[in-house]
């Protein structure tokens, strides 16, 4: 069987359905490969700012493994803003949808939110409120996601810092979408796992 027999949903059998479920679940067991497609086709934009948002990207994730951070931080950092490519006014949204499924949910919840926290550092510069992001102060991820801007994403405009290539996270991608997805051992609801882990930060150091 090459392709399903019905052209409508209606007219379809158990035979269809099955052979169709299999396809799909090897369809979605290709998803790292798309979104590291997708993050590399990041490179040609961010032209305002001094570095790409491919460069952002691999710079916010290389700070999280440099600090020690486990997967689920250093991949959730890689992939925080490939919502940029097609939902730029939700663009954390977007990446927090894709990523649900297969992080803890304290890492996904900080994605989902990262934009409203990053304001803390220009809205008070233009006009804005600046503490925009007291409206989630009584969530118990809040810190989680302030340090996540702060040691982080705030801090990887920078040109001259020496981001890890896209390749040195290839693995950690595949890893975390070969998880099975909304499984409670992958999101675990209301674990915080601290960003920082000084000794491994120390192992890491040499990279
Ligand atoms: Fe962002
Ligand atoms: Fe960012």
């Amino acid at each position: 069987m090459e392709h399903v027999k019905f052209s409508n949903l209606k007219e379809g059998d158990a035979e269809d359905f099955r052979f169709l479920i299999e396809h799909d679940k090897s369809y979605a067991g290709e998803v790292g490969d798309r979104l590291v497609a997708s993050l590399a086709s990041l490179d040609d934009s961010f032209s305002s700012l001094k570095v790409s948002r491919l460069e952002h990207s691999l710079q916010t994730a290389t700070r999280a493994w440099r600090d020690g951070a486990d997967t689920d931080w250093v991949v959730s950092s890689l992939l925080h803003d490939i919502g940029d490519l097609h939902a730029p006014y939700n663009h954390d949204e977007y990446a927090a949808v894709i990523l649900r499924p297969f992080v803890r949910e304290q890492c996904a919840w900080t994605v989902q939110v990262h934009g409203i926290f990053q304001a803390y550092y220009f809205a008070g510069k233009i006009g804005g409120d600046q503490n925009a992001r007291d409206v989630h102060r009584d969530n118990p991820y809040f810190d989680d996601c302030a340090d996540f801007c702060e040691r982080w994403d705030q801090a990887s405009f920078d040109p001259d810092y020496e981001s890890l290539p896209l390749e040195f996270f290839k693995p950690m991608v595949d890893e975390v979408f070969a998880r099975e997805a909304h499984a409670a051992s992958v999101v675990r609801p209301g674990v915080r796992v601290p960003l920082v882990d000084t000794d491994l930060a120390e192992q890491r150091k040499a990279h």
